[in-house]
């Protein structure tokens, strides 16, 4: 059974073990496969803007495998803004609708934050192939907003798509 909640610092290995299961996105937004650290840099990492709290991390459970991932910061850029910075979907599990149930959770604890009414992200250019489909579903759209986008090797661009909170 399919459960959500609240990651922490102390599931790092699971978020670890999980960005491991799908190497292909870290290969693409960095240029080299998952290395040690990154899943507690999924945890901790931010903007050096962000305050304490503003960010948030939610799990997606099959049983006791961690199958999916999503960080949110909660009014940023901006109030009205909860930005997503990663959802990811174990490998094995992929095209399972476990992403849009990921999804589907993360509305719902956003509704609680006051103020929040845009949903926002960035598509790394060279992970659009695999990431644009998904987001066109889930109802966000490009703003026309493109940045450049530095990764170690990887020198790309970012473009910044929205959705209403509220369809
Ligand atoms: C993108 C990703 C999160 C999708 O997760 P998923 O669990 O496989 O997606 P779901 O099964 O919930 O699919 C949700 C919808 O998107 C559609 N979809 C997902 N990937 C798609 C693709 N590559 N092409 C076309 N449609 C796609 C599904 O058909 C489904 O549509 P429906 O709900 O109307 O039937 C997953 O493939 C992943 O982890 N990719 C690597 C990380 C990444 O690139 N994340 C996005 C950038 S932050």
């Amino acid at each position: 059974m399919l459960t959500f909640g609240d990651l922490s610092e102390a599931e790092a290995p699971a978020v670890q073990a999980l960005l491991e299961s799908n190497p292909g996105y870290t290969e693409r937004v960095s240029g080299r496969p998952p290395a040690p650290g990154d899943g507690l840099e999924v945890l901790l990492d931010g903007p050096p803007d962000l305050t304490p709290g503003q960010k948030h991390c939610f799990g997606a459970w099959l049983d006791a495998t961690l199958v999916g991932v999503v960080d949110v910061l909660q009014s940023w850029p901006n109030q009205q803004t909860a930005h997503v910075g990663l959802l990811l979907v174990h490998g094995a599990h992929e095209g399972e609708g476990i992403g849009r149930a990921l999804h589907d959770y993360t509305l719902s604890q956003v509704r609680g934050w006051e103020g929040v009414d845009t949903l926002r992200l960035g598509i790394v250019e060279t992970n659009a192939a695999a990431a644009e489909p998904f987001w066109s579903k889930l109802g966000y759209r490009p703003t026309g907003r493109v940045v450049p986008f530095i990764e170690g090797p990887v020198k790309t661009t970012v473009a910044v798509w929205t959705r209403p909170l509220e369809d």
